[in-house]
């Protein structure tokens, strides 16, 4: 039986064709028009008056943290169920991350939990959709506004989802988003920030690029990063762009299948298919196994890779990372939502080059190893 991978990417559109006209043309860096053109495409898809391309997902967040001018001791609220990049963009921007717990059903933090960890120090709330559903971001966005708060959305996993029919990546004052190979459009690695704000605008575009400055160009008052995103990788971004519509709906049809075959099996939470704001896009198809089951999530991700079919565990939370209990961060906190889903979540393969085939596959093998 072939290996099904968790991941697969599509790049069946114009990707090739870009690509030739870098080859072609010689613009294979940073200076090409192709990153031009994708920055201004992919703002004007969300709304948005700035796109910044840079190198990935975490770039786009350090820059974004790093654009706010934070104050050592600042506090960001941010989930403890997300990516590690979230956390340390905070913590290099010398301020202090502020860890909520999240749903057990949507995963992703609600506006009770944002709100009630607010406090004198808080300068900005990173709010992160995580895995196909976006955050309640309006109850959120409006105490942040009224307390001077900044909102950073992180948009990574729902790239073309919208949220009460505004698009996902136009709802903070900064929002970021990554491009990696598993994500929704992709430039094999990659990410973009966008932005309303031109001052903003300004300090992400000076920071991704090492903050040289215009007339005398190798003299830096700030301290920069190369964060430059290739023409090449652009050209394969607009590629992917041009098919975002059919990539969401191809993703919502996988999902929808899982959903069928998965249904009547048994110690096995499924996905939300849709909530009050939105309908799930299913970055992944991720699911919980019930506490009472004899094996956990890496028992059955090692069950399943012996049948050939490749699973992911969910995200570690934050505040139980050692490297992060090591510089004397999150000592005794407890999310207990965040630390089940951690244990008895995965996900399963749904890629946008995952065949339905494969997820009848999956979901076959997946039954017969919870019955
Ligand atoms: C929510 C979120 N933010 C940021 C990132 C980081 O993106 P990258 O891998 O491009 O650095 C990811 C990666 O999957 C993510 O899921």
């Amino acid at each position: 039986m072939k290996f099904i991978p968790v991941n697969q990417p599509l790049l069946n559109g114009n990707e090739k064709l870009y690509l030739n006209e870098c080859l072609d043309s010689g613009w294979i860096s940073s200076e090409g028009p192709f990153v031009d053109e994708f920055e201004k495409e992919f703002a004007k898809r969300h709304g948005r008056k700035h796109g910044i391309a840079v190198s990935n997902g975490t770039a786009a967040l350090q820059c974004a943290i790093d654009s706010l001018d934070l104050k050592p001791g600042d506090e960001v609220i941010v989930p403890t169920f997300t990516i590690i990049s979230c956390v340390t963009a905070i913590i290099q921007a010398k301020a202090i991350p502020v860890l909520v717990d999240c749903d057990a059903n949507t995963f992703n933090s609600t506006p009770e939990q944002i709100l009630l960890a607010i406090t004198s120090k808080t300068k900005a709330i990173m709010l992160v959709h995580i895995y196909g559903l976006p955050v309640d971001a309006d109850p959120i966005i409006e105490t942040a506004k009224k307390k001077d708060i900044f909102v950073v959305e992180d948009a990574a996993e729902v790239i073309g989802l919208k949220y009460k029919n505004r698009n996902c990546g136009g709802l903070g004052d900064i929002s970021t988003f990554s491009f990696y190979a598993n994500k929704h459009i992709t430039t094999g690695e990659g990410g973009m920030i966008l932005t309303d704000d031109d001052k903003i605008a300004k300090n992400c575009r000076s920071s991704r690029n090492l903050c040289f400055q215009k007339d005398i160009r190798f003299v830096h008052e700030r301290i920069g990063w190369n964060f430059r995103m290739t023409n090449l990788q652009a050209a394969i971004g607009l590629a992917q762009l041009e098919q975002l519509d059919d990539f969401v709906k191809f993703k919502r049809k996988l999902g929808k299948k899982y959903t069928e075959l998965l249904n009547s099996c048994p110690n096995l939470q499924l996905p939300i298919p849709e909530t009050e704001f939105a309908q799930n896009v299913y970055w992944v198809y991720g699911v919980v196994l019930s506490d009472d089951f004899k094996f956990n999530a890496s028992q059955i991700i090692t069950k399943l890779r012996n049948k050939n079919i490749g699973s992911r565990p969910f995200f570690h939370p934050m505040h139980l990372q050692p490297v992060f209990r090591k510089m004397g961060f999150f000592k005794s906190e407890v999310h207990p939502n965040s630390e089940r889903l951690s244990k008895q979540g995965f996900y399963l393969p749904c890629g946008l080059g995952t065949k339905e085939s494969d997820v009848s596959r999956v979901a076959k093998v997946l039954c017969q190893t919870l019955n």
